[in-house]
């Protein structure tokens, strides 16, 4: 893998059709490259901009091109299977405790799918993608990932979640052993000697290193993930010249900063200069917006600000979709989309009188 594009701002400024355009503009300039364009929003509305069913498995839209509306339900009830699994088997070599029908029922109905949040599931989706254990089993090796990412909040999430995989893991591991330890006092009252064997050195080292193991390895994931994410990763903000949007980048801005590498700024769905000419109250609003261009050029001034305008029709359908990239990435230089150049220059935005 060599770029993961993701794509955030505020809600309904353009981050899903923007991300869309660039997925397909990029599978168009590089056709030796396969891209993948991944939607984390539940509310998923890549079908709709593509104009054909997507949904939760890898669809293929060009020759290189493929997108996924995924079910982050279905990773999370995987995720918690293999939990709930290798708990049961860790129980099994432990004979006596594995007899108790408590510690099994706890096991069975205490990490659900049901009980982990939203954020969580979706990282561990995307921590599987990135991961690539999920895709290449299916036979496609990606180069370039395009993340349309659920506004600010739940994109922090995904990225803070690698951390908190492990405590949300260790938390559980820790109320499994409470458990154990409440229903083995219950027990050795009753029978003094039967908790014998939880106490044996052996099978205390063997369940101790197979927990650790398994934070070990989860932990490990979550390094790669944050390492991969702040090497390839390249975040590009979508905003609205308007207020409130404009806020919510500078707020994203810095939030992400730790994260992931902030690679350029998206200005999207000015009026265009045409409808100003013909329309009094698109003029001012016109205005008001290029103020707004000039404040957000001057806040992002070292980075690579890219301006489109609202385009007639909401662009929808393969055709839609490059037209607005053709209005947001101008002569579509190939080299600078992927790797925008973050340098300084001078405004140049029309004047506001
Ligand atoms: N440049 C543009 N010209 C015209 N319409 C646009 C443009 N960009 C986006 N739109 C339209 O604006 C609406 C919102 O766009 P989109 O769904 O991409 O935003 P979003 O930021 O992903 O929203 P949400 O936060 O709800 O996911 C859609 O109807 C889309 O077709
Ligand atoms: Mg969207």
């Amino acid at each position: 893998m060599e770029k993961i594009i993701v794509l955030g701002g505020k809600g309904g400024v353009g981050k899903s059709s923007i991300s869309a355009a660039t997925a397909l503009i990029l599978s168009d300039l590089f056709p030796d490259k396969k891209l993948l364009l991944i939607s984390f929003d539940i509310a998923h509305n890549l079908s709709d901009l593509f104009l054909q069913e997507i949904g939760d498995k890898l669809t293929p839209l060009t020759d290189n091109l493929w997108a996924i509306e995924p079910d982050p339900n279905i990773y999370a009830e995987e995720y918690t299977k293999e939990f709930t699994a290798k708990t049961r088997a860790l129980m099994k070599k432990m004979p006596i405790i594995g007899l108790i029908p408590q510690i099994k029922n706890f096991v069975d109905t205490t990490f659900t799918a049901d009980s982990i949040p939203l954020a969580l599931k979706n990282a561990m989706f995307f921590q599987k993608i990135l991961d690539a254990e999920d895709l290449n089993s299916q036979g496609v090796q990606f180069d370039i990932i395009v993340a349309d990412f659920p506004p600010t909040g739940n994109m922090i999430a995904l990225f803070e979640i690698p951390e908190d995989t492990v405590k949300v893991v260790l938390k559980y591991s820790l109320n499994f052993y409470n458990s154990i330890k409440g229903t083995l006092k219950g027990f050795s009252k009753m029978f003094r000697k039967v908790t014998r064997p939880f106490d044996s050195d052996t099978k205390q080292e063997e369940l101790g290193d197979e927990i650790l193991k398994m934070l070990t390895e989860l932990e490990e994931r979550g390094e790669r993930i944050s390492n991969l994410i702040h090497d390839i990763g390249s975040l590009r903000l979508v905003s609205i010249a308007e207020k409130p949007s404009f806020e919510e980048i500078k707020r994203a801005r810095d939030l992400t900063k730790k994260y992931v590498n902030l690679d350029g700024v998206h200005i999207n769905m000015v009026t265009p200069e045409e409808s100003a000419k013909s329309c009094d109250f698109c003029r001012k609003i016109r205005l008001n917006q290029l103020k707004y261009v000039k404040k957000i050029k001057d806040e992002f001034v070292n980075l690579k600000v890219w301006e489109s305008n609202k385009l007639e029709d909401e662009p929808m359908g393969l055709e839609g979709l490059r037209k607005l990239a053709k209005e947001v990435y101008g002569d579509l230089n190939a080299e600078d989309i992927l790797n925008p150049k973050n340098i300084k220059k001078s405004f140049n935005a029309i004047d506001v009188k």
